[in-house]
């Protein structure tokens, strides 16, 4: 039965190459046979588009030659080069982001909203690596070469030696990049790409699949290291992009609310560091500068301790970072009351409410729920349950909490308190920063707490009773 399973599932299979090309919906990326004006998964209308392979392969049997004589074998691992070879811009956030430095022979794709920032910043990084000595080349298809020179003297960066060019045609690019021969190349926006070969619209899923992959491979055979940028759309919609994030090394994604100067570079995938690792810069009238203690900045619209207001000791990456969260009960109007989250994970805050009301006794029923972690920070850190607890504790019973004390430790379902790797780099940081007291889960072992007073706690019930006293 299961050989027969086996052999229908291959069927099927062939019967699916056959019908090669297939539709792809932009909005969705769900995959099709057959066109349709509807698409089937997401109930979007006129996202389907036709795909074509990316190559039609080998035309003959004889034009494969195997793969022989390119295989490796783990031990020949010891005599060939341990690291990719690495180039630091200087620029201490970005390198850091980058998994330390930016590596040859790498496909990266920079995402963010348009208006972000992420023109300005590439603009900088091409200036930066220009001036440690790599070849780059910045090629723009949205903006003219002049109006990009523009930016880059407002940015005080025209002494760099970053050759630019206007142009969408991907072959044409290609041509250049082969003659060229550059260390570095960034394409402004792969959106904006097309290649003569597919019959789409630039920015279409199609174009952009075909323009990255090529741009991927090109890479790869010639020892570049090219960054895509890639728009996010306004309804989150990042069909092009995403398609991509699956064809490179590393995936950067620029964040940071409209309304505040900080943006975030943030990691979200990466062959050759660590992911989840961020850069934080500051955008100002003369570009993007970076931000060496992050945890200031967060911090520094702080007032008087306010209820609701709780410092978290959290860690971004490789480095501990404070920030804080902020949170408003209010009696609610609406039959279901609303619960409104800004920088953190609105399921997850769902969950916290219902261990405070089952394991501690607080309920927020009737209650109109807002949270928000200031400065337009996004953190996704299980270890910031105990400081959202903690707000919104605080907000309910309008008691503000110590204005030294920073809070952090993960809540399970069952109301313990889970640790929180990294205990020790939390409360040094919390330390630097003139934090005296800090309340954590209990640890399996006590010390490295710099100078700080731990209250450990070895559940959420005891927490409430001991911070907000008996109820
Ligand atoms: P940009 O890099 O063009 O964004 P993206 O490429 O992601 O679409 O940045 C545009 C915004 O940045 C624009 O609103 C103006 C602002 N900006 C500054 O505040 N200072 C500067 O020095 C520059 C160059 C831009
Ligand atoms: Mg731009």
């Amino acid at each position: 039965m299961l050989t027969a399973l086996a052999s229908g599932a291959k069927q099927d299979q062939n019967k699916n190459m056959a019908k090669d090309p297939t539709f792809i919906c932009s909005k969705c990326n769900a995959a099709t046979t057959k066109w349709s004006g509807k698409c089937d998964t997401c109930g979007e209308w006129n996202t389907i588009e036709e795909v074509k392979p990316l190559s039609t392969g080998p035309k003959s049997k004889k034009a494969m030659g195997g793969i022989r004589g390119k295989e490796i074998t783990l031990t020949d691992l010891a005599t060939t080069e341990k690291e990719p070879p690495r180039t630091l811009s200087g620029v201490g956030e970005l390198d850091r982001t980058l998994g330390g430095g930016l590596v040859k022979a790498s496909a990266l794709l920079v995402g963010g909203d348009p208006g972000i920032g992420k023109s300005t910043l590439l603009l900088q990084a091409a200036a930066r690596f220009a001036r440690n000595g790599l070849k780059v080349l910045y090629i723009s298809g949205e903006e003219s070469a002049s109006q990009v020179q523009m930016r880059a003297r407002r940015l005080g960066l025209t002494e760099s030696p970053v050759k630019l060019a206007s142009e969408t045609n991907l072959r044409d690019i290609l041509t250049t990049l082969e003659a060229e021969q550059p260390d570095f190349v960034i394409i402004d926006s792969i959106q904006t790409m097309w290649l003569d070969t597919v019959e789409a619209a630039p920015g279409s899923v199609s174009q952009v699949r075909a323009a990255a992959h090529e741009l991927t491979s090109f890479a790869k055979s010639r020892g570049i290291a090219v960054v895509m940028v890639g728009h996010v759309t306004k309804e989150g919609a990042i069909a092009g992009p995403r398609v991509v994030e699956h064809m490179v090394d590393t995936v950067l994604y620029f964040e940071g609310e409209r309304g505040h100067q900080f943006r975030i570079l943030r990691a979200v995938k990466n062959r050759f560091g660590p992911a989840d690792e961020i850069g934080v810069f500051e955008m100002t009238g003369k570009g993007l500068a970076e931000v060496k203690n992050p945890s200031a900045l967060f911090l520094s619209e702080r007032g008087d301790p306010a209820p609701g207001s709780v410092v978290f000791a959290g860690i971004e990456g490789s480095r501990p970072m404070l920030c804080e969260f902020q949170a408003l009960v209010a009696p609610s109007p609406h039959s279901q009351p609303r619960r409104t989250v800004v920088g953190w994970d609105g399921s997850r805050l769902a969950m916290i409410l219902a261990v405070l009301e089952s394991r501690a006794g607080v309920p927020f029923t009737g209650l109109d729920v807002y949270l928000n972690v200031a400065g337009g920070l996004r953190v996704s850190e299980p270890a910031a349950d105990l400081a959202v607890a903690a707000a919104l504790i605080s907000a309910r019973e309008d008691a503000a909490l110590p204005k030294e004390s920073v809070i952090f430790g993960e809540i399970s379902l069952s109301g313990g308190l889970r640790p929180a790797p990294q205990t020790e780099n939390r409360l040094k940081e919390a330390s630097k920063l003139g934090f005296t007291s800090a309340i954590t889960p209990v640890r399996a072992k006590r010390g490295g707490d710099a100078g700080v007073a731990v209250r450990e706690m070895q559940d959420l019930h005891t927490f409430v009773e001991q911070v907000f006293g008996a109820r």
